[in-house]
């Protein structure tokens, strides 16, 4: 009685959750939108166990509606049966159709119950792919920047759907962004491609994304400490130390201010500016 939206992750198999990797052995029928995710779950379940659904590349309402409503007349049947399962490239509760199709569900089959298996997002491996490190204290955002358009505002921004990057990339840079791109990230389909270039990804390929950052961001991390502690070690060492102690929460007088777990490794100094942590 239970449709599972599995994340399958970015593309690699091997990235697939070991719990998404169980959802998908116990269904009955693992329900594909796109080769992509057929693939990988390919790897996981025989062809004879794999349905396919049509979701058409539309922005036509009318369109998408019929498409979802077909779907959940296919799969509800099954659903009632036992177990089923519904994958989706990274997260399905990240830009994916598994959102349309739970709720089209529960309109029209709510006898049918929905549970989720998180997947690697495109939101973080790209973090990793990209060398980009998110530190504490750091915002980030998410927005689309499809057909060329140059979403703007925040310091920190991962981009999603990026179909013309030279187009994307002049407003970026007008704005005062540094951008990197990645294709294909964690795909074993394609080529993968990390480039600050966009010219090099100039041909349109919607697995990829973005990542934009205000030029000449200040960063305050801990660590900056050792660079500024040259020359005797000794004495490098006692101020890197002072600092610590600082940060550890003591501050004049020997107060000691409370701290939660997750500043145990100094992943908040910026609260004690005020922010949250
Ligand atoms: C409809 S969204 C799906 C996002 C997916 N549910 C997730 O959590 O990653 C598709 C967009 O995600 C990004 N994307 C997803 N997988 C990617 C990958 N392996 N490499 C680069 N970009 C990817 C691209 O920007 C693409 O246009």
């Amino acid at each position: 009685m239970t449709l599972y939206g599995v994340g399958l992750g970015p593309g690699d198999p091997g990235l697939l959750t070991v719990r998404g990797k169980r959802a998908l052995e116990a269904a009955e029928v693992v329900y594909s939108p796109g080769r992509l995710s057929r693939s990988v779950a390919r790897e996981y379940v025989p062809e004879e166990r794999i349905g396919d659904l049509d979701f058409p590349m539309t922005k036509d309402e009318e369109e998408l509606r019929r498409a979802w409503t077909e779907a959940a007349a296919a799969i509800a049947p099954n659903a009632r049966e036992g177990e089923v399962a519904f994958v989706t490239l990274g997260d399905p509760n990240v830009y994916s159709t598994f959102g349309h199709l739970r709720r089209t569900l529960e309109m029209f089959h709510p006898d049918i119950e929905t549970d989720l298996v998180p997947g690697v997002s495109a939101v973080t491996a790209f973090t990793t792919a990209l060398g980009v490190e998110v530190d504490a204290g750091a915002g980030l955002s998410l927005r689309e920047a499809a057909a060329g358009t140059s979403p703007t505002g925040p310091d920190r921004m991962v981009l999603f759907k990026v179909t013309d990057a030279p187009a994307t990339h002049e407003g970026l840079v007008e704005a005062g962004y540094d951008v990197r791109y990645g294709r294909r990230l964690y795909m074993e389909a394609g080529e993968t491609l990390v480039t600050d270039d966009p010219h090099e990804i100039a041909d349109r390929d919607y697995y990829t994304l973005a990542y934009a950052e205000k030029r000449d961001l200040e960063k305050k991390r801990a660590t900056a400490a050792f660079e500024t502690s040259e020359g005797d070690s000794e004495s490098g060492l006692a101020t890197i130390g002072d600092e610590r102690e600082e940060l550890a929460g003591i501050v004049d007088g020997g107060t000691r201010i409370e701290r939660s777990e997750g500043c145990e490794h100094g992943d908040c100094i910026h609260a004690q500016e005020g922010e949250n942590a």
